[in-house]
């Protein structure tokens, strides 16, 4: 044993370029140093010899465990050392040892979720396996930009042998019932919809050169937001160029950085400013004699990297690197695997460091904690060292445990770590009031794996009214568990978050602005915004993309980066390096209870707030679509560009364009329904000289995901229910200054269904977990509560009619409500308050509107806006309002025709059509327009109650009316233009007792002040009881074989002329044909059992008689 525990072998093996794998093993021997299969007996720190030409982990257990070795290296090197067993070695998942010994065994009941490994297939030759070449290791890294520390993972172990995949145990022969991990009560299990990055994913193509392997990324500073890759024999820029709209595909420049080295290893590198970096290498060189060397070299690369210039030669293996931009040091830190070695660089021409010391056990992290301070931690080490004339220690603070992380909070002056002791997780908080004790708390997750504090900006808002501390650290675990921590009051869990569908977190960041974190692995990445809710808000799996994008069980380090301005992510994997844009949507949400907003069937009980965010109600419209397979028929990315009803063939021609390939297609459809939306074709302000305008500018619905908002002046055209969820949202960015443009008054409402939730006694809108846990457990509480929303929403009918009491009622209401919100400003308040009755313009709830429009950094312009120029709004009273950025909250071109070409019959352009007014039968049908069909088309919307509801209604209709078609062989059915005119005479005469008819501009008008165009002529209620039973009389038919030249095969005797009751067939039942359901009408489910003694007492036709 004495020779296997020599530092030497140590050495041996750092030299032999696994230097890694040296310092992983240290690391993994100090865990559980009896555990290890080849290193029973062996001491902490003495390792392997592992020697490239000979030797091999199983000659090492031969020696350990004093047996004659079982393989030969090179030809025979199967279970034992299989990818499993080399696993062990991979301490970068932060596994203790001995679990997964047992667990590889099937001994271990709850392991935590393993990233599937399944090594490469070596090459065969006649049957032998060769064994592969040797590769070399990048060491574990930290990289360090401008202080900010992105942690790269630390390399798996490739010093042992690669097995065959015959003969290694592939994830299918692991038992996978230990893989599974078990619901712990205390975790957030809910499945909540969350916004899909998946879809905007950018990859950067991957490197051929399999002598080239990314093992570090980082991105670089503010100025510079290139995303940096390096590792063996690599040092690379990539320039990923941002997208505007999601159909952009973005550019990518990739350049390499030339250092003056051959045949290297970037161990470590740290970023000093947008141009400047240094990077430590290990390069392989051979001497005189021919014998391999290993060299390690600091070197500065400036100019963007086109410079490089080597600062030592004998730099040691560098696994960390800090950059202190106040004083222009570089610390390094190198590690021999026993000892640790310091080392601070003063002028980058120096060879030699300016001070040194060496710690007695290796050095894991170290950290600048002032402009003369740092902290290192390692092995039972946490130190502080000041650097004055000499390095001096300030502080060795007592610890018995393997620190291997540490985090810095420069607002709170706290420093965190991470460590790992007797297989157990520890969290260390040294608090600068208490500098003396690090305070040691043992971590309730298994298998904890990174932490990372929230970065607190001078600007940023994020402590106002925020439901988390301050100072806010967060760790993360294998197991998917994320725990924010307050470090103030240590050790306080404030938050407990899972990540999507549990999957493991090796790295977590929080976004440089502090507004959203992240937490990823190999197979899916996790976004909360956790000031918000404690859901994720977005996710990425690794499952939407095939494995040639990107596979999860490729092998190397996993990576985890936020670009400079928080928009965007990067993951790298191995060679795989993917950037994932993270949209900021502001304040987009619904208005109405999500739990109104859903669909009957489909029931969500996870909404997390009242108001669901945007991404939230996509995610379940996605969830819907795919549960019940509607994505079969649909297909993203086709733009209907024409649609022509041709007469002859009673055939729809449509144009569609292939947004993806930029190919125009031709189709044909008997029917076509328009669900293109009422508000969905931007409506933009015609202003003189927008067009000179030289800052951003875009609409509310064509939002610039990429354009940064902060310290910016921005100009916000509009009041209505866009620019009530924006201003607020820009209002509260850092350094902004919104100019607000209201043309029109406008009542601001207390959010929707308020009484309801102050049944329910809540505080904010959010849902609280208990609640939507109920809802979730218990289906009758959950429908209960739906009840009371939908009843809420339709019992208020009578607010948008004239002179009723809930209409006086609600007018002092939401009087008292706005003069309460602007109390502070009544001159806002005069100005806003309108004369109308409120719902005439669409009635929007605003939280945080009013309060916004009293802030200091918000000015509200009344005067109308006279012309625009390159930099400037110029308004009516003689003003000029500087702004760098224009958002036209000025809504949709609403109940018009769609701005493609549609002629119906006869060629009759809808455009004409509706030239005047769009008119429609019953908000869906247009006569002149036959088999067409429009969702939310004119008159269709509603002003209160539940749309969704309505909008399922009129599917149904749809759906009676193609049935009927099919069954009938009609060619097409359109709607006769009296009952059209009907519709509309109804719909006048409606609206006339309505708040609707009040003197007020709003989309619901015909061209923003005439008829109601935008509305139901009737509640919600009303439109599900009109769309229930179609009046067929109303329609004007042809048949098939009315039309010239139809085919009689087609008929099959059903038509205009032959038999229109044909299709009574041949007198026999499909189902009695195929035997099947002989008595189907005894079956319970179709009994219609009369009520006795009275039939009519029927509960259920009092609740809904038959209309018709
Ligand atoms: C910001 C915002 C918030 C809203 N909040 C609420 C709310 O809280 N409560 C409420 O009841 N309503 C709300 N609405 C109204 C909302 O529009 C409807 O509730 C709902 O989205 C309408 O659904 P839809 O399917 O008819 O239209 P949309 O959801 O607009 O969907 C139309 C689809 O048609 C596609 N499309 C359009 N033209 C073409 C073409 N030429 N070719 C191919 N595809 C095309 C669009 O891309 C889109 O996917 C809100 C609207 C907006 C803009
Ligand atoms: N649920 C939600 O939270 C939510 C959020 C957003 C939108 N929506 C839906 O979408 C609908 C549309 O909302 P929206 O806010 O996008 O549009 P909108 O209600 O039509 O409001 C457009 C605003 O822009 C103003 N405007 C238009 N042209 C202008 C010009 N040239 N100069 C100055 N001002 C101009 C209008 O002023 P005038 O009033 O004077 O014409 C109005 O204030 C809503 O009614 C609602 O149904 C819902």
């Amino acid at each position: 044993m004495a020779d296997l525990s020599r530092p030497p072998v140590w050495r041996y093996l750092q030299e032999a370029g696994f230097g890694n794998a040296a310092l992983q093993l240290a690391r993994c021997w100090i865990r559980d140093p009896d555990t290890l299969p080849f290193a029973t007996h062996i001491e902490p720190h003495a390792l392997i010899r592992l020697v490239q030409d000979g030797l091999c982990f199983d000659q090492l257990q031969a020696d350990a465990c004093h047996t004659e070795p079982r393989y030969r290296f090179g030809r025979d090197h199967g279970r034992p050392f299989s990818a499993r067993n080399g696993n062990l070695l991979t301490l970068d998942k932060g596994i203790p040892a001995h679990q997964l010994a047992a667990e590889a065994n099937g001994a271990l009941p709850d392991p935590p979720p393993k990233k599937t490994l399944k090594r490469k297939k070596g090459k065969t030759t006649n049957g032998v396996e060769l064994r592969p070449e040797p590769e070399v290791n990048g060491d574990a890294m930290d990289i360090e930009h401008n202080g900010t520390t992105h942690v790269t993972n630390s390399v798996r172990a490739e010093s042992e042998t690669i097995p065959s995949e015959a003969e290694s145990p592939t994830v299918a022969e692991i038992p996978i019932s230990t893989l599974s991990i078990g619901n712990n009560a205390g975790f957030q299990t809910e499945v909540i919809s969350i916004a899909d990055l998946a879809p905007q994913t950018v990859f950067i193509p991957r490197h051929l050169d399999p002598g080239k392997v990314v093992e570090h990324t980082s991105w670089g500073p503010i100025d510079a937001p290139v995303l940096l890759a390096a590792g063996r024999s690599l040092l690379q820029v990539h320039v990923v160029s941002r997208q505007t709209t999601p159909e952009q595909t973005p550019t990518i420049r990739t350049g390499d950085m030339l250092l003056p080295v051959n045949n290297f290893d970037v161990t470590a590198l740290c970023w000093h400013s947008d141009d400047e970096l240094t990077v430590s290498v290990r390069e392989q060189c051979f001497n005189e004699v021919g014998e391999k060397m290993m060299m390690d070299k600091l070197i500065k690369l400036t100019e963007g990297g086109q410079v490089s210039h080597i600062i030592s030669s004998t730099a040691g293996l560098i696994n960390t690197l800090r950059w202190n931009p106040d004083r222009n040091l570089l610390l390094s830190i190198s590690t021999d695997g026993e000892k640790g070695s310091i080392k601070v660089w003063k002028n980058e021409s120096d060879s030699i460091p300016a001070w040194t010391d060496f710690t007695d056990t290796a050095i894991f992290d170290a950290h600048w904690i002032t402009d003369s301070a740092f902290v290192v931690c390692g092995i039972k080490l946490f130190k502080v060292y000041e650097v004055g004339e000499s390095l001096t220690t300030q502080r060795t603070l007592d610890t018995s445990v393997t620190w291997e992380t540490v985090k810095y909070d420069p607002t709170s002056g706290i420093i965190a770590v991470l460590g790992i002791e007797d297989q157990k997780g520890y969290l260390g908080i040294l608090h600068p009031n208490d500098s003396i004790s690090l305070q040691t708390h043992e971590l309730p997750d298994d298998y904890p794996t990174d932490l990372d504090f929230r970065i607190r900006t001078s600007t940023n808002t994020l402590t106002n009214g925020s439901s988390v501390p301050s100072v806010l650290l967060v760790t993360c675990s294998m197991l998917g568990t994320v725990r924010a921590w307050d470090v103030n009051e240590p050790f306080k869990c404030v938050k407990l978050l899972t990540t999507s569908e549990n999957t493991q977190a090796l790295k977590i960041a929080f976004s440089p602005d502090g507004s959203l974190l992240a937490a990823a692995g190999p197979d899916a990445v996790t976004i909360w915004d956790i000031e918000r809710r404690d859901v994720p808000v977005a996710s990425w799996h690794a499952r939407e993309w095939p494995s040639d994008k990107w596979n999860p069980s490729t092998e190397g380090e996993f990576s985890l980066g936020w670009d400079p301005d928080s928009s965007r992510l990067s993951i790298a994997l191995g060679n795989q390096i993917a950037i994932i844009p993270v949209p900021r949507y502001l304040g987009c949400a619904c208005d109405v209870p999500s739990h109104s907003y859903q669909y009957t069937f489909q029931p969500n009980p996870n909404w997390s707030s009242l108001y669901a965010p945007a991404p939230e109600i996509q995610s379940y419209l996605q969830d819907v679509a795919e549960k019940y397979s509607a994505t079969r028929f649909i297909k993203l990315r086709h733009e209907i560009q024409a649609c022509h009803w041709n007469d002859k063939t009673a055939k729809w021609h449509i144009t569609v364009k292939n947004l993806a390939t930029g190919e125009t297609l031709q189709d044909q459809a008997d029917v076509l329904i328009s669900g293109r939306g009422n508000l969905n074709t931007p409506s933009w302000p015609e202003i003189d000289g927008i067009e000179t305008f030289k800052g951003a500018k875009m609409h509310s619905a064509t939002w610039d995901q990429s354009y940064d908002f902060e310290n910016k002046r921005i100009g916000v055209i509009g009041s209505g229910s866009s620019s009530i969820q924006i201003v607020p949202s820009l209002q509260r960015l850092p350094g902004t200054q919104v100019s607000t443009f209201v043309r029109s008054k406008t009542w601001i409402s207390p959010p929707f269904g308020q009484q309801l939730w102050d049944k329910y006694g809540f505080q904010t809108s959010a849902i609280p977990r208990e609640l939507r846990d109920r809802f979730a457990n218990d289906p009758d509480y959950y429908h209960k509560f739906r009840l009371s929303v939908e009843e809420d929403g339709n019992g208020i009918h009578a607010v948008t009619m004239k002179g009723t009491e809930l209409q006086k009622g609600a007018k002092d209401m939401f009087h008292e409500h706005m003069r309460e919100k602007l109390k502070s400003k009544p001159e806002i308040f005069e100005a806003l308050l309108p004369s109308f009755s409120p719902g005439c313009r669409r009635l929007t709830p605003g939280p945080g509107y009013l309060e916004a429009l009293t802030q200091p950094n918000v000015s509200f312009i009344t005067s109308p806006i006279a012309r625009m120029s390159e930099s400037a709004i110029h308004t009516v009273d003689g003003r000029t309002h500087e702004i760098d950025a224009l958002v036209c909250a000025t809504g949709f071109k609403s109940s018009a025709p769609p701005p493609f070409p549609l002629t119906g019959s006869n060629g009759l352009p809808l455009t004409r059509k509706w030239e005047n007014r769009a008119v429609t039968y019953l908000s869906h049908s247009v006569a002149g327009f036959p088999n067409l069909f429009t969702m939310l088309g004119p008159n269709a919307a509603i002003g209160s109650g539940s749309l969704t509801t309505m909008i399922e209604t009129v599917g149904d209709y749809i759906i009676k009316a193609i049935r009927k078609i099919q069954k009938e062989n009609i060619a097409s059915m359109v709607v006769k233009e009296e009952r059209e005119r009907d519709f509309i005479e109804y719909v006048d005469a409606y609206f006339e007792g309505t708040v609707f008819a009040d003197e007020c501009r709003s989309w619901y008008k015909n061209k923003g002040t005439g008829e109601v165009v935008g509305l139901w002529p009737g509640s919600t209620l009303h439109c599900v009881e009109t769309m229930r039973s179609p009046r067929w009389e109303d329609f004007e038919y042809i048949y098939v074989d009315e039309l010239e030249g139809t085919d009689e095969s087609r008929l099959k005797g059903v038509g205009k002329n032959t038999n229109r009751l044909a299709w009574l067939g041949n007198g026999w039942t499909v189902k009695q044909q195929e035997e099947k359901d002989l008595a189907w009408y005894l079956y319970p489910e179709f009994v219609n059992k009369p009520v006795a003694p009275l039939p009519e007492e029927n509960e259920e036709f009092k609740i809904r008689p038959f209309s018709y």
